[in-house]
């Protein structure tokens, strides 16, 4: 008899036999399908909730400080040479609104889409994927630093793994400092 029917056969009997196989263990957390366990999720929430109310300050101060060292940015909010205020403005409070637009999203495919077309709109401006990182990263470490005494390991997991989203999404940029 074919040795493959035999095997089907034995495994089959086997599941009637005493004692049981056990069913297969998934070790380690379980995360959702975009990676987040349920705990880092819920640290996300909750701490979202507590700087909405704070976005546009914390906007401002993360991405003014942001452009204080990389001082090419500011370059990319000029239109015929002369700094349009207002884009610049509303990009202090657009990019973090966004993180938390990232955080309250529950469908993953509307959450890579966003990602997407956040990546669109910075490759038209050639923006280079770094950049949205570190911006990214700044933002994580103003936040961590502000809510120091309600902040945990869990938070911090939960907020890196929305900057490791971004990088995955944008490493096939180039990068660009023009
Ligand atoms: C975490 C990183 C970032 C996020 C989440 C983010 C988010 C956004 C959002 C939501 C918009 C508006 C898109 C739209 O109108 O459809 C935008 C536009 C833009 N972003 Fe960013 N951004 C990030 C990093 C950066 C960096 C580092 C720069 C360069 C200094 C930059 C430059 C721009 C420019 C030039 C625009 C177009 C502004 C306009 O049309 O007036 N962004 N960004």
């Amino acid at each position: 008899m074919d040795k493959e029917v035999v095997g089907k056969r034995s495994s089959g009997i086997a599941s009637h036999i005493y004692p049981k196989r056990l069913p297969q263990m998934k070790a380690g957390p379980i995360t959702d399908e975009m990676g987040f366990t349920l705990s880092e999720r819920l640290a996300l929430r909750q701490a979202w909730n507590l700087i909405r109310p704070f976005e546009r300050r914390y906007g401002g101060d993360i991405f003014y400080g942001f452009l204080n060292d990389v001082y090419w940015g500011i370059n990319k909010f000029k239109d015929n040479g002369k700094l349009n205020m207002k884009a610049l403005h509303t990009h202090a409070l657009r990019f973090f609104h966004f993180i938390g637009l990232l955080i309250e999203e529950k469908d993953p495919v509307v959450f890579q889409l966003m990602i997407n077309e956040n990546n669109l709109t910075h490759s038209r401006c050639k923006v280079g994927s770094d950049y949205i990182v570190n911006l990214a990263d700044a933002l994580v470490d103003y936040v961590l630093q502000v809510f120091h005494e309600i902040s945990s390991p869990t938070l911090e997991r939960g907020f890196r793994k929305i900057v490791e989203k971004l990088m995955s999404s944008t490493d096939q940029q180039p990068i660009n400092t023009s």
